[in-house]
């Protein structure tokens, strides 16, 4: 058990990789949060529904798998990224209440608490607001603590908008077990006479600073110029800072380009006293800023072993925007999903500034990590068929790809909502693991292979001949 065996090796012969207490012991605290949220759940009405495997491609959200159908040459199945609209319908039949712990399937990037098969626990409501569904799901997580942890979380769990938890935090899934909070410094720094800053707010940009209050002293120059670097892979262009020394002497990177007044109030914003240090990011585009800083706290919060995993912080991040730009397509796609309501106060600008609309979104953060997110969904057809306009959906596009939808809410839907959460990342965070791959007893690699199966892998030419299914292009395997 002692013994630091390589992935590649312990994952070729996992059924003695899981021989290991450690393995064991995360295993059975799986199988105890599993039966913690079927017990729960239950206790509270809700039916345990199973949905099929077998389903149809949609085009938002992640790539999917693909099942060719013997029986209908040239034409394939999806494995289901969730079962959303399932369970919508399920609402819409009258089922009121409806949970499942289900397998979901998602062809992309994979990192340590993502895989392409992973486990949800799936719920929706019918007749609720964002509160009802709020309410159940702190009372399964105070339940999930205490039953596999015993340890105590208070509720209400705290709220933030996604707006605030950017501005503070730099992420949709903030890390408040530290501090060193974002402040924004542009109405200081415009003024001023460093050329970066000031030209930054002058085209409508932003200057924001963190206080890693109390640690000056662990950070020598040459750590804050990799800092610098390390910044930049978040796409921020530099990294200015401040130091105050314990003797009350401060060291600048652009304090002599600004006056007393201006060094003055930064330091005041800051909150800065002895042995603090400021780092500076300004940028044309505040997400930027916020998300490089942000980057930068979590970063630091590690390497000064802030950030400790057996200190559980729940939080709720609220009102996410309705869309969020796509680059790669060129147009706003849906945040959460396309079946997502609106703010009602937010209807409105579906018209005139649909990149202002917010969403009745919700999820629900670990420890910076997003355990689970889900939404009140739109049950009405006049709003839903709105929605694909916004996205670019054409009518018949819309009718095609989610025809049965549109057609089903037009019997009448009662309004529902719901949530998942991601069962891996539950586990992963309750066992104080930094891979879900631990929790998970035969999980795939970074390239999507498993290891010990040895697949995926080529078929039999007559396999492929029932299937129609000519392959044109074969590529060697990439490195594990
Ligand atoms: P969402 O896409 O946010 O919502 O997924 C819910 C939760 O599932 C987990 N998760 C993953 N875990 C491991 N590997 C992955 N590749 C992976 N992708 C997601 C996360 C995430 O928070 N149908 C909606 C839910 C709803 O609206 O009710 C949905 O799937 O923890
Ligand atoms: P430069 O003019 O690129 O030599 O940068 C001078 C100082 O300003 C260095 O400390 C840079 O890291 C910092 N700097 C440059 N661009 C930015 C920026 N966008 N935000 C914060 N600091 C910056």
């Amino acid at each position: 058990d002692t013994k630091e065996v390589g992935d590649q090796i312990r994952l070729k012969y996992r059924y003695l990789d899981l021989r290991r207490p450690s393995m064991q012991k995360n295993l059975m605290l799986r199988h105890r949060v599993t039966q913690v949220a079927r017990n729960y759940f239950d206790e509270h009405g809700f039916l345990e529904i199973e949905t099929p495997m077998l389903t149809k491609s949609t085009p938002e959200g992640a790539r999917d798998y693909l099942v060719p159908s013997r029986v209908h040459p040239g034409k394939f199945y999806a494995l289901p990224q969730s079962p959303q609209q399932y369970k919508q319908l399920l609402m819409l039949s009258g089922m009121d209440r409806y949970i499942q712990i289900t397998r979901c399937f998602r062809d992309e990037d994979l990192r340590a608490d993502r895989q392409p098969e992973f486990t949800q626990i799936d719920l929706e409501m019918s007749f609720v607001e964002q509160d009802d569904v709020i309410a159940v799901n702190e009372g399964f997580l105070q339940r999930v603590f205490k039953e596999v942890l015993d340890v105590d979380i208070q509720l209400p769990l705290p709220r933030m908008t996604w707006q605030d938890a950017m501005d503070k935090y730099g992420s949709d899934k903030p890390d408040v077990r530290f501090g060193f909070e974002i402040k924004d410094i542009s109405d200081i720094a415009k003024d001023c006479s460093f050329k970066v800053f000031k030209d930054t707010v002058a085209n409508g940009g932003t200057v924001r600073l963190i206080n890693v209050n109390g640690y000056a002293d662990k950070f020598p120059r040459k750590e804050i110029d990799k800092l610098g670097e390390f910044v930049k892979t978040y796409r921020a262009k530099g990294l200015a800072w401040m130091k105050l020394a314990a003797d009350g002497s401060m060291t600048s990177s652009f304090a002599k380009f600004l006056s007393e007044d201006e060094i003055a109030a930064i330091k005041e914003r800051a909150g800065a006293k002895e042995n603090d240090l400021l780092f500076v990011v300004a940028d044309a585009n505040w997400q930027t800023a916020a998300v490089a800083l942000g980057a930068l706290r979590c970063e630091l919060a590690k390497r000064l072993g802030l950030a400790k995993k057996d200190d559980f912080k729940l939080l709720w991040v609220t009102e996410f925007p309705q869309f969020e730009y796509s680059e790669e397509e060129n147009r706003l796609v849906a945040m959460h999903h396309p079946f997502t309501a609106p703010m009602d106060e937010d209807i409105p600008l579906l018209d005139t500034d649909p990149a202002k609309v917010r969403a009745k979104a919700y999820d629900i953060i670990l420890n910076g990590c997003e355990l689970g997110g889900g939404s009140i969904r739109i049950h009405d057809p006049e709003l839903q068929t709105k929605m694909f306009e916004a996205l670019g959906f054409t009518e018949e596009k819309a009718k095609e790809q989610f025809g049965h939808l549109i057609t089903a809410f037009s019997y009448g839907a009662p309004p529902h909502g719901g949530l998942a959460y991601g069962l891996d990342r539950l586990c992963m965070l309750l066992a104080g693991l930094d891979s879900i791959r631990d929790v998970i007893a035969f999980p795939k690699v970074q390239n999507a292979s498993d290891l010990m199966m040895n697949c995926p892998d080529t078929v039999d030419d007559k396999q492929l001949d029932d299937l129609s299914i000519a392959v044109t292009r074969v590529e060697e395997t990439p490195e594990a």
